[in-house]
């Protein structure tokens, strides 16, 4: 059902300052940003293997990764997998009976569709499934 991990989804506070952790001292290169309006942050994308990370600063406090920083300060915020047909896998995972925040994919960053799966229904894992824009 889920392919691969993509990528890990870290919340910050100051994102030049962790670009500069994870480009310039961990070594990962940035190979994306984007401001996504409709998930309320601007990301960084690194890439480390096949995989990447995210890096997630908020617009505004009052968004999700706002709301995230305020309660818990910056660390992990999400995993996410890779699939090849979001909408077959949200079915897969509704009939499963797994509890979704996301019933239809919404857009994510370059171009790929993405939705959110709730944790208590993973464990307490903010999970995130990927399709990659094509
Ligand atoms: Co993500």
């Amino acid at each position: 059902m889920l392919d691969r991990i993509d990528h890990v989804g870290v919340a910050v506070e100051d994102l030049e300052a962790s670009i500069s952790l994870y480009e310039g001292t961990l070594g990962m290169p940035a190979v994306h940003r984007e401001v996504v309006a409709e998930q309320g942050v601007e990301a960084a994308l690194l890439d480390v293997g096949d995989g990447h990370v995210e890096l997630l600063s908020p617009l505004a406090e009052d968004t999700p990764v706002g709301r995230f920083l305020a309660r818990k300060g910056p660390g992990l915020h999400h995993v996410a997998y890779a699939v090849a047909d979001i909408e077959a896998t949200l079915g897969q995972l509704t009939g499963a009976g797994i509890a979704l925040i996301d019933e239809r994919p919404r857009t994510g960053i370059r171009g790929s569709r993405v939705a959110f799966l709730h944790p208590r229904s993973t464990g307490g894992v903010l999970t995130e499934i990927v399709e990659p824009h094509a």
